[in-house]
């Protein structure tokens, strides 16, 4: 790939739809009223249109605060994020316990608007703030036999009514092949909406990577590990023929309980069509080569 990250999503490319029609109409008269009538209200496939900070905030998936999408927004303020330390360890030259303010200063936070396709088949659009993870591994030194990271979410049943429960082995963990880890669209997550992360959406510090299922996306990281072996992942322990270590968004690899042809996305309202999910969640250009060679279908 040439060069950094390029962004393919812009705030000029997600005007509102129909400040978008308006346009159109204001600028090419009745013939393009005609058109925009034709084209009726049905979404296009991959409309880029950012979801609001509520539908963000208010439908999550986050266990350890309960099972229901609106929990995390009613429970997640317990969680305590100041102040907030995470561990690096394993095949790293600097291993340490780093307070999250140092690994900040140190790394330079951009926007990135990416997809987000849970493996539900439900999908939204967000505005992150974050760094590229290959940043902060570089800064700690990746030692040469290292081949994947694993992450680690905080364990404190105390602030987190889901781990007083066995809904899932605790801590959530979660694991990327080095390569992946390094990739300039995998990001650190800390803001949304150029506001600080909320806690239900993974704050302080939650990794993103737009590419892959949801769940990869693992929350509020307390320990980041180098290693040289396959890391175990949360859901995947839960249900091996379910979820896969590597988890990219494929419309052709149904789930075996439900199609991953097609998504819904968060905000459109119930009669908003479904809209076709793409390869590797549209960002096939740039991760594809990471898997070539490699049967899809059987690493799913
Ligand atoms: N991380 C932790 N620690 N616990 C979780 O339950 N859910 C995952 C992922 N990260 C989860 C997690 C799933 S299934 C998805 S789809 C995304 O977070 C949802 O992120 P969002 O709530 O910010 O949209």
């Amino acid at each position: 790939m040439a060069g950094r990250w390029r962004n393919d999503l812009n705030w000029s490319d997600v005007t509102p739809e129909h400040v978008y029609l308006n346009r159109r109409q204001l600028m090419a008269g009745a013939g393009a009223l005609a058109l925009a009538g034709a084209a009726g209200p049905a979404r296009a496939a991959d409309d880029m249109e950012p979801n609001t900070w509520e539908e963000i905030t208010r439908y999550c998936n986050f266990y350890e605060f309960g099972t229901r999408k609106e929990d995390p927004w009613h429970n997640a303020g317990q969680m305590t994020i100041d102040p907030w330390a995470v561990e690096i360890d394993g095949m790293v030259d600097r291993p340490g316990t780093y307070d999250l303010a140092d690994i900040l200063k140190g790394v330079s936070i951009e926007e990135r608007i990416y997809r987000l396709r849970c493996v539900e088949a439900w999908s939204m659009v967000v505005p992150w703030q974050g760094f590229e993870l290959a940043d902060l591994l570089t800064r700690v030194g990746v030692q040469p036999g290292a081949k994947y990271v694993g992450f680690e979410t905080l364990y404190r049943p105390e602030e987190m009514p889901g781990q007083r429960a066995r809904i899932l082995d605790w801590p959530y963990v979660e694991g990327l092949r080095l390569d992946e880890a390094m990739h300039p669209l995998t990001i650190m997550a800390t803001g949304l909406y150029d506001k600080p992360l909320p806690n239900q959406n993974g704050a302080p510090l939650r990794l993103v990577v737009p590419w892959k299922y949801g769940f990869k996306s693992i929350k509020s990281i307390v320990r980041i590990t180098l290693t040289d072996r396959e890391p175990a992942t949360s859901w995947n322990k839960a249900a091996p023929n379910e979820y896969g270590f590597y988890a990219n968004v494929n419309p052709n690899v149904d789930h075996p309980r439900w199609s991953q042809a097609s998504e819904r996305r968060i905000g459109g309202g119930i009669f908003s069509p479904r809209q076709p999910t793409l390869m590797f969640n549209g960002y096939g250009d740039q991760v594809a080569d990471l898997y070539a060679g490699m049967d899809l279908a059987k690493f799913f």
